[in-house]
Formats: C-alpha cells, structure tokens, sequence
C-alpha cells in the first residue's frame, strides 16, 4: 500500500478542525434532542469514525445502529441510482427519533434511498447530519438537516473515507492527486 503522502494534494480539513466542528454539532443535536429519545444510524462503513466522535459530543441519552448499502456505480467513484441494503437496522425505529449519521453525500442517491426506505417504517423524526456535503455534485433532493463541511468538488480520502478500501484511519480528510496515485492490484 502506498504511502498516502504520496499522492496527498492537499489536507483539507485538519484533525483540529474537525475536532472543533463535530464538537459544535454534538452542542447543537444535544439541544435539539433534549428530553426526547434520540437514535444515531450510522451508514456503515465511512461514517463509523464520524459517529464515535460524534456521540462523545452528545450529552442527551441516545442509541446506536447500524445499517449497510452497496450502490451498484458507474466506476468505483461514482454511484448511482440503484443502492441496495447489505446490512438493516436490529432495532425497530417506530415512533422514534431518528438521526442519520453520515460521512459525505455526494450524488445523494444512497442517502435518499435510506431515507425512502426508513420513512416507512414512521419513525417521529427523521433527519440527516452529515459530516462532508459535496453540495454541487447533487441529483437527488435530499434536506440536510445538519452538515459539518461543504466541500468542493474533489475527492477525499481519511477519517473514515476511503480510497479502495484503505486510509480510513487517517485523522484528517484529505484530497486525493489521482494523477500520483495508484490503486492496489486485484
Ligand atoms: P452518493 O450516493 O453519491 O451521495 O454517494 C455517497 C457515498 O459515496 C459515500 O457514502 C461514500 O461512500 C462515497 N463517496 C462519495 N464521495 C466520496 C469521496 O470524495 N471520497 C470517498 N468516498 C466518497
Ligand atoms: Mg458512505
């Protein structure tokens, strides 16, 4: 595996900052949520790191799930309309409040599916708090509800995004320079 400095174009968003601004967003869902019952749903597996910092900055009691989707891409950067569940939810969201917590959304594709899917099943509330907001590649209407970063354009990698697979790790987002960079063999 490539070292990422390699190939890393610029840092984007430092550990500090994020840091700084999941702290504000932890405040704000806290205040938004008091006195009522609150469930986190993390779309795994890019917004695992999102979420774990996340509740350490929730001081209202809240649950935790999980749920996984595949989206069947053009290319392994893109998605596209046709998103399917690989994992669902353990516990029910009927008349709950929901949060979905997630890494970056993009086309909105996946996110909208979600929430189609999870509309369903009449939850109180369901909103969307989003880590990373690529705001100008959107095609699906998807109402954020909270949003850390707008960001341009460009594709990133760390703090739970990945670049085939790998540099999840990372402490902060980074952008990738595809010209230097090259994907692990098959
Ligand atoms: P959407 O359905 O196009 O909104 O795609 C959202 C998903 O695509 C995210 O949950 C990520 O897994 C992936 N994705 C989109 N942009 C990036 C990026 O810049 N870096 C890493 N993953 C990305
Ligand atoms: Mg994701």
């Amino acid at each position: 595996m490539e070292d990422y400095k390699e190939f890393l174009a610029e840092t984007l968003i430092d550990e500090r900052a994020l840091q700084t601004r999941i702290a504000e967003l932890g405040a704000q869902i806290s205040a938004d949520y008091q006195e009522e019952d609150l469930l986190l749903i993390c779309i795994l597996r890019g917004g695992v790191m999102f979420l774990t910092d996340l509740m350490r900055n929730i001081s209202v009691p809240h649950h935790i799930d999980f749920m996984a989707v595949s989206s069947y891409g053009a290319g392994v950067r893109e998605t596209t309309g046709q998103v399917r569940i690989t994992l669902d939810l353990s516990s029910s969201i009927y008349n709950r409040n929901v949060l979905l917590v997630e890494d970056i959304i993009d086309s909105g594709h996946t996110i909208a599916t979600v929430m189609e899917l999870l509309g369903t099943r009449q939850p109180k509330s369901l909103r969307i708090c989003t880590l990373l907001d690529k705001a100008e590649r959107r095609e699906a209407e998807v109402p954020i509800h909270y949003i850390g970063f707008t960001i341009p354009n460009k594709f990133v990698f760390g703090y739970g995004l990945d670049l085939d697979e790998y540099y999840r790790d990372l402490p902060f987002i980074g952008v990738v320079d595809l010209n230097k960079y090259t994907p692990p063999e098959e």
